[in-house]
């Protein structure tokens, strides 16, 4: 039995990461802003939801695909957009991309991802959004825009919730520098970690594959994420910015940071098609509510048609179906593919998702449920 078949859990998984990585990787995934009160409810919110089965159903076959962006998938599941995957695996998003097809899933691509975003849509053919940020530079959004288009991709997700970097105390306790800079003591703290630091710093050479060609700022020197991420933000960003992209790119848009149900509103109205509850898996603003708790008033506030993608703390399959039965269309995990990339590539993501899903099913069956259309609020109460 490999390493990564007694991993019965993610948490299981994290652990075999925290392992694997150097110290200041590991924490720069499994951080979170300031205190990290909102990371650590995102996930621990779900458990303030008890589920209500019906009994003798017949789920002896179960209809769990459903669609998103437009696009079918086979189970109501996205893997988020999450950059710097080269760090964490040397075969980056191809692993993480390879894993999606096999489980019929829908990935989202990073702008600040480490393969260009052209190179995995020629190797993923599944469903796929880019995730956009509107930039200072409106014609770089643009740029991914018409490139996204070329490519083929199904949908953008536009990250609302970056105006300026979130405090991450971790990243700055362990000296977290793009690229992984070889100081005294991250050359120790590499060697300590043979299995990840030979791959990570002989392998191709780490790189912003999508925006290298525009980012100034980053050739031939070495900064802090935090640093990348302020020096690109435009933070006169309004609803009007929302429209002028939802126009450029005429298809599905869902916009990912939105917490309120008033929120959600104008997001339609400004020409998106969905949503993405989501506090940026509490790596921004620490103290915003978990994004299951906002589930069922952002539903009722748009109706039936739109996407609402509950995003943030998904942990266990049955967090899904607590999220469905509030609302929401599908969830989105972060961290939970990236212990798994980091843990084993491709396998190790493939050990994720099959923890995920396997765990969604028997929630289904459990809870005597056999089609993620009936999938009601009714299934679920907040816990008295
Ligand atoms: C992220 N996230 C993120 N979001 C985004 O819009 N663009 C990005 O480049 C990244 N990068 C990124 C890196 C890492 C290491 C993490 C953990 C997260 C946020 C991500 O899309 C998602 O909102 C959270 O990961 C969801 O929370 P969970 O599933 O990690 O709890
Ligand atoms: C983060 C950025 C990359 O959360 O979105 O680290």
């Amino acid at each position: 039995m490999s390493r990564l078949d007694r991993a019965y859990n993610i948490g299981d998984l994290r652990k075999l990461a925290y392992k694997r990585l150097p110290p200041p990787i590991f924490h720069y995934i499994d951080g979170g802003a300031d205190d990290e009160w909102t990371m650590r409810r995102n996930a621990s919110a779900f458990q303030r939801y008890e589920i209500i089965p019906d009994v003798l159903s017949d789920v002896s076959k179960l209809k769990t695909a459903t669609t998103l962006f437009g696009q079918p998938i086979a189970r109501p599941l996205m893997l988020a957009p999450t950059g710097l995957n080269r760090m964490f695996h040397e075969d980056a998003e191809h692993a993480v991309t390879r894993a999606t097809a096999k489980h019929g899933l829908l990935f989202g691509l990073s702008t600040i991802g480490t393969i260009r975003l052209e190179e995995v849509a020629e190797q993923f053919v599944g469903p796929k959004v880019f995730q956009v940020y509107i930039f200072k530079d409106r014609g770089l959004t643009a740029e991914f825009v018409a490139r996204c288009k070329a490519a083929g991709y199904h949908g953008l997700a536009l990250t609302v919730d970056t105006p300026v970097a979130g405090n991450r105390e971790r990243d700055r306790v362990h000296g977290l520098s793009l690229p992984p800079r070889l100081t005294l003591r991250s050359m120790l703290s590499f060697a300590l970690h043979p299995g990840w630091s030979l791959p990570a710093l002989t392998g191709k050479k780490f790189d912003f594959a999508n925006v290298s060609h525009r980012v100034d700022a980053l050739a031939g020197t070495s900064m802090s994420v935090v640093e990348y991420m302020g020096s690109q933000f435009d933070r006169s960003l309004t609803w009007k910015d929302v429209e002028w992209l939802a126009r450029e790119w005429g298809g599905p848009l869902a916009i990912k940071g939105v917490m309120s149900p008033e929120d959600a509103k104008r997001s339609i109205e400004s020409g998106a098609s969905g949503v993405m509850i989501s506090n940026h898996g509490g790596r921004q603003l620490d103290g915003a509510p978990a994004p299951v708790d906002q589930v069922a008033a952002v539903r009722d506030a748009l109706g039936d048609g739109p996407d609402v993608i509950c995003e943030g703390g998904v942990r266990r399959g049955s967090d899904i179906f607590k999220a469905l039965a509030l609302g929401a269309t599908a969830c989105s995990i972060g961290r939970p593919y990236l212990y798994g990339l980091a843990a084993g590539g491709e396998a190790g993501v493939d050990r994720a998702l099959t923890l995920l899903t396997e765990e969604f099913d028997r929630t289904m069956m459990l809870a005597g449920v056999n089609d993620v259309a009936a999938i009601e609020r009714r299934h679920v109460r907040v816990v008295a």
